[in-house]
């Protein structure tokens, strides 16, 4: 059986981690948590790619990729989650399980941050753990696709 392929995709601002207000994010830079995460994919079987961009179109370029080049997608789409139904609508159009992604605890901070647009389209969202939030959207995202495999 040829291993499960995952994007982890990024999106604005993410890029900056280790530096954007580290308070809240951390002191991980984007790479760091890469590495994380390739380490975890490697144990479990995985291949994952990555794919950070500031712009909602390159991202929903990448998306579309998901259709026919990936099995699932770890999405962590930045301040665009809280308004973006162009990303909302890319999800919904490629019809493979999307796992929201955010380091912080969205419905801690400010009133914006606690509705996301995305939620409705993904199969389900993890929120709050930092670079840790990555890691359990990978098993979670494992487990879905275990799960299908099971059901075909
Ligand atoms: C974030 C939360 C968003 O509200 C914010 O705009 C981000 C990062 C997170 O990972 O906690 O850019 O998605």
């Amino acid at each position: 059986m040829s291993a499960k392929k995952i994007l982890v995709l990024n999106g604005p601002n993410l890029n900056l981690l280790g530096k954007r207000e580290p308070a809240v994010y951390g002191r991980q830079t984007l790479e760091d948590i890469c590495a994380l995460i390739t380490a975890r994919a490697k144990e479990r079987g995985l291949q994952c790619d990555f794919y950070q961009s500031n712009s909602e179109g390159a991202l929903i370029d990448k998306i579309h990729t998901v259709l026919d080049g990936y099995d699932g997608c770890v999405f962590n789409a930045g301040a665009y989650t809280h308004y973006s139904y162009a990303l909302r609508d890319a999800i919904a159009s490629v019809e493979k399980p999307f796992i929201e992604v955010h380091m912080s605890n969205v419905h801690k901070r400010e009133e914006f941050r606690r509705h996301s647009v995305l939620s409705p389209v993904c199969a389900g969202v993890i929120a709050g753990f930092g670079a840790d939030s990555y890691l359990l959207a990978l098993d979670a995202l494992q487990g879905i696709l275990d799960k299908q495999e099971r059901q075909i």
